[in-house]
């Protein structure tokens, strides 16, 4: 590895597992030092183990303002400052319309929405102390088009592309800039509570197949990195093309 996140320290919710797991590995190996903010504790506890010196567990709802505040002082505690937010916990809620209560609608808001304006309050301030800053959304293909019965999902993925735009707009003065990444159809324990899935799991993507959560990883250091210093307010789809357009 080249130490490109070299002087970065990141703070990633939903770090525990899935796609989270796999980002926090890759920022250590490129030089960075990673907070892994998650309400599960057993599975984050150990990847900072594993992380060694440059990881550290914090427990975190990210629907809870106080618990944010705790964790971004813990991570400056530890590592001295906070350059990088990647909000990428999230959980996928799915229904018909007659049957989708207000209940999940709401929660699935608070988690995937919510969580990333309350992220931005807390960390805003020590962002601004430790710039040129970074913060990621993390959205989904599904905040790019729409899908039957995804109702909260879609509405809180498609919000997060407008919370991005208006942080990116207003925090550019501060040097912290903030963009969205969309991805779509990877293996996690995310998609496999939803469906049974294998390795020659074809469904969705243009490209055929199912995308390994290390696929993602790549425009995450990117963003994350001085190397995205022109990169403000932008959407990226990591979605084997899933949101090309249709075939049919
Ligand atoms: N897997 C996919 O195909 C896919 C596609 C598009 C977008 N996404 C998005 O990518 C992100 C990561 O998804 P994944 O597939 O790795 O999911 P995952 O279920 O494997 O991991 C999600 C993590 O978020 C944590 N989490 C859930 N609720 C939380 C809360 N309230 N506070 C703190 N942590 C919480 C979980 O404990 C878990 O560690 C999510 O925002 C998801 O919507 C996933």
């Amino acid at each position: 590895m080249s130490g490109r996140l070299e002087g970065k320290v990141a703070l990633i919710t939903g770090g525990a597992m899935g796609m989270g797991a796999a980002h926090a590995r890759a920022f250590v190996a490129e030089g960075a030092q990673v907070v892994i903010a998650d309400l599960a504790d057993e599975e984050g506890a150990a990847l900072a183990k594993d992380l060694g010196d440059s990881g550290h567990f914090v427990h975190l709802d990210v629907t809870d303002p106080a618990q944010w505040d705790t964790a971004v002082a813990e991570t400056i505690e530890r590592f001295g400052r906070l350059n990088v937010l990647v909000n990428n916990a999230g959980i996928f809620t799915t229904g018909l319309l007659e049957e989708y209560s207000l209940q999940t609608w709401d929660k699935t808001i608070a988690v995937n929405l919510t969580s990333a304006f309350l992220g931005l309050k807390a960390a805003v301030s020590a962002l601004a102390d430790s710039a040129p800053s970074s913060v990621v959304n993390i959205s989904s293909s599904a905040g790019l088009q729409g899908h039957p019965g995804f109702h909260g999902y879609s509405a809180s993925k498609w919000g997060l592309r407008g919370l991005t735009r208006s942080a990116a707009l207003e925090l550019a003065d501060r040097t912290i800039r903030v963009n969205s990444v969309h991805p779509g159809g990877i293996a996690t324990p995310l998609l496999k509570a939803i469906r049974e899935i294998d390795e020659s799991d074809l469904e969705g993507s243009t490209l055929k197949r199912l995308a390994r959560p290390e696929e993602i990883t790549g425009i995450l250091i990117y963003l994350a990195s001085d190397e995205s210093s022109f990169v403000t307010g932008a959407e990226f789809a990591i979605d084997g093309g899933i949101t090309a357009g249709s075939t049919a």
